[in-house]
Protein backbone atom coordinates (compact mmCIF):
# COMPACT_ATOMS: atom_id res chain seq x y z
CA UNK A 1 0.00 0.00 0.00
CA UNK A 2 1.12 3.56 -0.86
CA UNK A 3 2.16 5.81 2.11
CA UNK A 4 0.10 9.16 2.18
CA UNK A 5 0.36 12.53 2.71
CA UNK A 6 -1.84 14.96 3.47
CA UNK A 7 -1.90 18.94 3.67
CA UNK A 8 -3.43 21.65 2.61
CA UNK A 9 -4.42 25.46 2.83
CA UNK A 10 -6.74 28.15 4.77
CA UNK A 11 -9.21 29.10 1.96
CA UNK A 12 -8.82 33.17 3.47
CA UNK A 13 -8.29 33.73 -0.39
CA UNK A 14 -6.17 33.29 -3.25
CA UNK A 15 -2.63 31.35 -2.43
CA UNK A 16 0.31 32.88 -2.83
CA UNK A 17 4.49 32.19 -3.41
CA UNK A 18 4.64 31.29 -0.05
CA UNK A 19 2.38 28.77 -0.23
CA UNK A 20 3.96 27.53 -3.32
CA UNK A 21 7.41 27.51 -2.29
CA UNK A 22 6.71 26.29 1.32
CA UNK A 23 4.40 23.76 0.23
CA UNK A 24 2.46 23.37 -2.94
CA UNK A 25 5.87 22.27 -5.03
CA UNK A 26 6.49 18.92 -2.75
CA UNK A 27 2.24 18.32 -2.76
CA UNK A 28 2.86 18.29 -6.58
CA UNK A 29 6.38 16.36 -6.58
CA UNK A 30 5.28 13.30 -4.67
CA UNK A 31 1.80 13.01 -5.53
CA UNK A 32 2.66 10.29 -7.69
CA UNK A 33 4.52 7.91 -4.97
CA UNK A 34 2.36 9.05 -2.37
CA UNK A 35 -1.75 8.92 -2.31
CA UNK A 36 -2.13 12.25 -1.77
CA UNK A 37 -4.91 14.23 -0.12
CA UNK A 38 -5.57 17.83 -0.12
CA UNK A 39 -7.82 19.46 2.47
CA UNK A 40 -9.52 22.66 1.96
CA UNK A 41 -9.17 23.87 5.58
CA UNK A 42 -13.03 25.96 5.49
CA UNK A 43 -13.64 25.81 9.17
CA UNK A 44 -10.31 26.62 9.72
CA UNK A 45 -10.48 30.04 7.82
CA UNK A 46 -13.85 30.53 9.82
CA UNK A 47 -11.65 30.41 13.09
CA UNK A 48 -10.60 34.16 11.90
CA UNK A 49 -13.02 34.68 9.72
CA UNK A 50 -16.12 34.04 11.69
CA UNK A 51 -17.59 37.40 10.71
CA UNK A 52 -17.41 36.75 7.09
CA UNK A 53 -19.41 33.48 5.74
CA UNK A 54 -20.09 34.69 2.87
CA UNK A 55 -16.68 34.98 1.54
CA UNK A 56 -16.40 30.77 1.89
CA UNK A 57 -17.66 29.74 -0.81
CA UNK A 58 -15.51 31.68 -3.67
CA UNK A 59 -12.48 31.33 -1.06
CA UNK A 60 -12.82 27.39 -1.59
CA UNK A 61 -13.08 27.67 -5.16
CA UNK A 62 -10.09 29.86 -5.15
CA UNK A 63 -7.69 27.49 -3.42
CA UNK A 64 -9.04 24.58 -5.17
CA UNK A 65 -8.00 26.38 -8.62
CA UNK A 66 -4.85 27.47 -7.21
CA UNK A 67 -4.00 23.69 -6.76
CA UNK A 68 -5.00 22.73 -9.72
CA UNK A 69 -3.19 25.23 -11.58
CA UNK A 70 0.08 24.27 -9.53
CA UNK A 71 -0.49 21.15 -11.26
CA UNK A 72 -1.69 18.56 -8.55
CA UNK A 73 -3.78 16.19 -10.67
CA UNK A 74 -7.00 15.35 -9.67
CA UNK A 75 -6.73 11.92 -11.13
CA UNK A 76 -4.45 10.98 -8.57
CA UNK A 77 -4.59 13.56 -5.77
CA UNK A 78 -7.84 14.04 -4.12
CA UNK A 79 -9.04 17.57 -2.67
CA UNK A 80 -11.51 17.77 -0.50
CA UNK A 81 -13.58 20.29 1.84
CA UNK A 82 -12.87 19.77 5.99
CA UNK A 83 -16.90 20.98 7.02
CA UNK A 84 -17.79 18.32 4.63
CA UNK A 85 -16.67 15.61 6.85
CA UNK A 86 -18.13 15.72 10.22
CA UNK A 87 -15.28 12.45 11.40
CA UNK A 88 -12.81 15.53 11.40
CA UNK A 89 -15.10 17.66 13.73
CA UNK A 90 -15.77 14.61 16.39
CA UNK A 91 -12.27 13.63 16.06
CA UNK A 92 -11.33 17.47 17.14
CA UNK A 93 -13.49 16.27 19.91
CA UNK A 94 -12.03 13.46 21.40
CA UNK A 95 -8.52 15.05 20.89
CA UNK A 96 -9.48 18.20 22.58
CA UNK A 97 -9.51 16.05 25.75
CA UNK A 98 -5.57 14.95 25.65
CA UNK A 99 -4.16 18.53 24.95
CA UNK A 100 -3.66 21.25 27.90
CA UNK A 101 -5.04 24.97 27.06
CA UNK A 102 -1.66 25.45 28.64
CA UNK A 103 0.18 24.41 26.03
CA UNK A 104 -1.89 25.49 23.31
CA UNK A 105 -1.46 28.82 24.37
CA UNK A 106 2.03 28.80 24.05
CA UNK A 107 2.24 27.61 20.13
CA UNK A 108 4.43 30.03 18.68
CA UNK A 109 2.17 30.37 15.53
CA UNK A 110 -0.62 30.71 17.39
CA UNK A 111 0.70 33.50 19.40
CA UNK A 112 1.65 35.41 15.92
CA UNK A 113 -1.76 35.08 14.36
CA UNK A 114 -3.76 36.12 17.45
CA UNK A 115 -1.04 39.62 17.16
CA UNK A 116 -2.46 39.53 13.23
CA UNK A 117 -5.86 39.11 14.30
CA UNK A 118 -6.53 41.24 17.58
CA UNK A 119 -7.37 38.44 19.41
CA UNK A 120 -4.46 39.30 22.63
CA UNK A 121 -7.15 40.28 24.61
CA UNK A 122 -9.98 37.64 23.79
CA UNK A 123 -8.97 34.83 22.08
CA UNK A 124 -11.66 32.36 20.40
CA UNK A 125 -11.98 29.44 22.22
CA UNK A 126 -12.00 28.02 18.59
CA UNK A 127 -8.86 29.78 17.28
CA UNK A 128 -6.94 28.30 20.41
CA UNK A 129 -7.90 25.06 19.10
CA UNK A 130 -7.58 25.03 15.87
CA UNK A 131 -3.70 23.03 15.67
CA UNK A 132 -6.41 20.68 17.61
CA UNK A 133 -8.43 20.33 14.84
CA UNK A 134 -5.77 20.22 12.34
CA UNK A 135 -4.58 16.76 14.25
CA UNK A 136 -7.50 15.07 13.31
CA UNK A 137 -7.27 16.85 9.52
CA UNK A 138 -3.77 14.91 9.51
CA UNK A 139 -4.90 11.95 11.12
CA UNK A 140 -8.36 11.00 10.14
CA UNK A 141 -6.59 9.15 7.25
CA UNK A 142 -3.44 8.38 8.79
CA UNK A 143 -1.35 10.62 6.80
CA UNK A 144 2.56 9.57 7.13
CA UNK A 145 3.97 12.81 5.43
CA UNK A 146 3.10 16.70 5.73
CA UNK A 147 4.11 18.98 3.44
CA UNK A 148 4.48 22.42 5.23
CA UNK A 149 6.33 25.22 5.64
CA UNK A 150 7.98 26.12 8.82
CA UNK A 151 5.39 28.56 10.13
CA UNK A 152 3.27 25.09 10.79
CA UNK A 153 5.98 23.12 12.74
CA UNK A 154 4.17 23.61 15.86
CA UNK A 155 0.93 22.04 14.63
CA UNK A 156 2.60 19.26 13.56
CA UNK A 157 4.14 18.53 16.89
CA UNK A 158 1.38 18.98 18.71
CA UNK A 159 -0.59 16.42 16.03
CA UNK A 160 2.69 14.04 16.99
CA UNK A 161 1.75 14.26 20.64
CA UNK A 162 -1.74 13.97 20.32
CA UNK A 163 -1.31 10.52 18.45
CA UNK A 164 1.67 9.07 21.01
CA UNK A 165 -0.81 9.74 23.66
CA UNK A 166 -3.92 8.30 22.33
CA UNK A 167 -2.41 5.55 20.97
CA UNK A 168 -0.44 5.29 24.43
CA UNK A 169 -4.26 5.44 26.48
CA UNK A 170 -6.58 3.54 23.65
CA UNK A 171 -4.07 1.32 21.73
CA UNK A 172 -2.36 1.09 18.60
CA UNK A 173 -5.07 3.22 15.94
CA UNK A 174 -2.93 6.08 15.10
CA UNK A 175 -0.09 7.26 12.68
CA UNK A 176 2.94 9.59 13.81
CA UNK A 177 2.86 11.60 10.86
CA UNK A 178 6.34 13.60 9.85
CA UNK A 179 6.39 17.17 8.69
CA UNK A 180 8.22 17.55 5.13
CA UNK A 181 9.81 21.42 4.69
CA UNK A 182 10.68 22.57 1.49
CA UNK A 183 14.37 23.98 0.08
CA UNK A 184 12.16 27.19 1.05
CA UNK A 185 10.35 26.81 3.97
CA UNK A 186 9.61 30.38 4.59
CA UNK A 187 9.07 32.89 1.90
CA UNK A 188 9.49 36.62 3.38
CA UNK A 189 6.91 39.32 2.32
CA UNK A 190 7.79 41.94 -0.24
CA UNK A 191 8.05 44.56 2.36
CA UNK A 192 11.18 42.70 3.97
CA UNK A 193 8.80 41.40 6.98
CA UNK A 194 9.20 37.83 8.49
CA UNK A 195 6.65 36.24 5.80
CA UNK A 196 4.56 36.11 3.06
CA UNK A 197 1.30 36.49 4.89
CA UNK A 198 -2.32 37.80 3.43
CA UNK A 199 -2.95 39.67 6.18
CA UNK A 200 -0.13 41.79 6.50
CA UNK A 201 -0.71 42.87 2.99
CA UNK A 202 3.05 41.68 1.47
CA UNK A 203 2.25 38.90 -1.11
CA UNK A 204 2.60 37.93 -4.84
CA UNK A 205 -0.64 36.31 -5.63
CA UNK A 206 -0.33 32.80 -7.85
CA UNK A 207 -2.86 34.67 -10.04
CA UNK A 208 -1.33 38.03 -10.27
CA UNK A 209 -0.69 39.52 -13.60
CA UNK A 210 2.02 40.60 -15.28
CA UNK A 211 1.81 44.02 -14.30
CA UNK A 212 0.71 43.66 -10.92
CA UNK A 213 3.92 41.47 -10.65
CA UNK A 214 5.83 44.08 -12.17
CA UNK A 215 5.04 46.84 -9.80
CA UNK A 216 4.88 44.67 -6.65
CA UNK A 217 8.69 43.34 -7.40
CA UNK A 218 9.54 47.02 -8.01
CA UNK A 219 8.67 48.43 -5.03
CA UNK A 220 10.21 45.19 -2.74
CA UNK A 221 12.43 45.59 0.15
CA UNK A 222 16.23 45.56 -0.77
CA UNK A 223 19.43 45.82 1.38
CA UNK A 224 19.03 49.18 3.12
CA UNK A 225 23.03 50.12 2.78
CA UNK A 226 23.01 49.73 -1.06
CA UNK A 227 22.27 53.46 -2.57
CA UNK A 228 24.39 53.31 -5.54
CA UNK A 229 24.68 50.59 -7.96
CA UNK A 230 28.30 49.96 -7.11
CA UNK A 231 27.86 49.70 -3.54
CA UNK A 232 28.58 46.19 -2.43
CA UNK A 233 25.77 44.76 -1.39
CA UNK A 234 24.40 42.51 1.57
CA UNK A 235 21.88 39.82 -0.39
CA UNK A 236 21.70 37.98 2.82
CA UNK A 237 19.10 40.80 4.21
CA UNK A 238 17.51 41.53 0.76
CA UNK A 239 13.97 40.08 -0.08
CA UNK A 240 14.67 40.15 -3.56
CA UNK A 241 17.85 38.04 -3.34
CA UNK A 242 15.37 35.09 -0.89
CA UNK A 243 13.08 35.56 -4.04
CA UNK A 244 15.87 34.60 -6.63
CA UNK A 245 16.95 31.91 -4.65
CA UNK A 246 13.41 30.35 -4.47
CA UNK A 247 12.51 30.92 -8.10
CA UNK A 248 16.10 31.36 -9.97
CA UNK A 249 18.02 28.08 -8.74
CA UNK A 250 19.97 28.75 -12.36
CA UNK A 251 21.20 32.09 -11.59
CA UNK A 252 21.03 33.03 -7.86
CA UNK A 253 24.65 31.99 -6.59
CA UNK A 254 26.02 34.83 -9.50
CA UNK A 255 23.64 37.07 -8.70
CA UNK A 256 24.79 37.02 -5.27
CA UNK A 257 28.24 37.19 -6.19
CA UNK A 258 27.74 40.29 -8.43
CA UNK A 259 25.83 41.86 -5.47
CA UNK A 260 28.62 41.47 -2.95
CA UNK A 261 30.64 42.97 -5.50
CA UNK A 262 28.89 45.92 -6.71
CA UNK A 263 28.32 44.82 -10.05
CA UNK A 264 24.65 44.52 -10.46
CA UNK A 265 22.23 47.62 -9.22
CA UNK A 266 19.09 46.93 -7.85
CA UNK A 267 17.04 48.22 -10.26
CA UNK A 268 18.72 45.12 -13.01
CA UNK A 269 18.11 42.48 -10.40
CA UNK A 270 14.85 43.12 -9.52
CA UNK A 271 13.84 43.11 -13.41
CA UNK A 272 15.88 39.80 -13.66
CA UNK A 273 13.50 38.73 -10.92
CA UNK A 274 10.34 40.11 -12.84
CA UNK A 275 11.36 38.19 -15.81
CA UNK A 276 11.81 34.57 -13.89
CA UNK A 277 8.89 35.51 -11.53
CA UNK A 278 6.17 35.87 -14.52
CA UNK A 279 8.01 33.09 -16.80
CA UNK A 280 6.89 30.77 -13.85
CA UNK A 281 3.69 32.34 -13.18
CA UNK A 282 2.61 32.14 -16.93
CA UNK A 283 1.59 28.43 -17.41
CA UNK A 284 -0.23 28.51 -13.66
CA UNK A 285 -2.08 32.13 -14.80
CA UNK A 286 -3.13 29.80 -18.07
CA UNK A 287 -4.11 27.14 -16.01
CA UNK A 288 -5.92 29.22 -13.40
CA UNK A 289 -7.94 30.90 -16.45
CA UNK A 290 -9.46 27.21 -17.58
CA UNK A 291 -10.40 26.04 -14.31
CA UNK A 292 -11.93 29.65 -13.46
CA UNK A 293 -14.03 29.29 -16.67
CA UNK A 294 -15.29 25.86 -15.96
CA UNK A 295 -17.01 25.97 -12.22
CA UNK A 296 -18.81 23.03 -12.37
CA UNK A 297 -15.65 20.74 -13.61
CA UNK A 298 -13.78 21.61 -10.43
CA UNK A 299 -16.58 21.54 -8.18
CA UNK A 300 -16.74 17.69 -9.25
CA UNK A 301 -13.53 17.61 -8.16
CA UNK A 302 -13.97 18.40 -4.90
CA UNK A 303 -17.41 16.40 -4.73
CA UNK A 304 -14.95 13.17 -5.50
CA UNK A 305 -12.09 14.04 -3.35
CA UNK A 306 -14.56 14.21 -0.51
CA UNK A 307 -15.99 11.44 -1.33
CA UNK A 308 -13.04 8.88 -1.54
CA UNK A 309 -11.83 11.11 2.33
CA UNK A 310 -15.09 11.00 3.63
CA UNK A 311 -14.85 6.80 3.49
CA UNK A 312 -11.32 6.65 4.49
CA UNK A 313 -12.57 9.24 7.86
CA UNK A 314 -15.58 6.64 8.29
CA UNK A 315 -13.41 3.55 8.62
CA UNK A 316 -10.85 5.83 10.80
CA UNK A 317 -13.59 6.80 13.30
CA UNK A 318 -15.01 3.28 13.71
CA UNK A 319 -11.58 2.46 14.99
CA UNK A 320 -11.08 5.30 17.09
CA UNK A 321 -14.47 4.47 18.27
CA UNK A 322 -14.19 1.21 19.35
CA UNK A 323 -11.31 2.19 21.05
CA UNK A 324 -12.56 4.50 23.11
CA UNK A 325 -15.77 2.34 24.10
CA UNK A 326 -18.06 4.46 22.13
CA UNK A 327 -19.61 1.34 20.29
CA UNK A 328 -23.05 1.00 22.58
CA UNK A 329 -24.92 -0.60 20.03
CA UNK A 330 -22.02 -2.86 18.54
N1 LIG B 1 -2.93 25.70 8.89
C1 LIG B 1 -2.64 25.53 7.49
C2 LIG B 1 -2.30 26.89 6.90
O1 LIG B 1 -2.65 27.90 7.48
C3 LIG B 1 -3.78 24.89 6.71
C4 LIG B 1 -4.11 23.49 7.15
C5 LIG B 1 -5.30 23.08 7.70
C6 LIG B 1 -3.28 22.35 7.08
N2 LIG B 1 -5.26 21.76 7.96
C7 LIG B 1 -4.05 21.27 7.60
C8 LIG B 1 -1.96 22.14 6.63
C9 LIG B 1 -3.51 19.98 7.69
C10 LIG B 1 -1.44 20.84 6.73
C11 LIG B 1 -2.20 19.78 7.26
O2 LIG B 1 -1.73 26.97 5.84
FE1 LIG C 1 19.15 42.72 -3.38
FE2 LIG C 1 19.75 42.34 -5.91
FE3 LIG C 1 20.00 44.77 -4.80
FE4 LIG C 1 21.66 42.82 -4.13
S1 LIG C 1 21.44 43.74 -6.16
S2 LIG C 1 20.65 44.24 -2.71
S3 LIG C 1 20.35 41.02 -4.22
S4 LIG C 1 18.12 43.64 -5.13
Amino acid sequence: MKKRVLTGDRPTGPLHLGHYVGTIINRVKLQKEYETFIIIADVQALTTNFEHPELLKNDVFQVAVDNLACGVDPNISSIFIQSMIPEIAELTVYYSMLVSVNLLSHNPTIKTEAKQYNFEKSMPYGFLGYPVSQAADITFCKANLVPVGEDQLPHIELTRKIVRKFNQLYGEVLVEPEPLLSHMPRLPGLDGGAKMSKSLGNCIYLGDSKEVVEKKIKRAVTDPKRIHPTDLGHPEVCTVFTYHKAFNQNDYLEIEHSCREGKIGCVACKEKLISVINQFLEPIRERRKYYEERKKEVMEILYEGTKKAKKIAEETLEEVRAAIKIDYFK
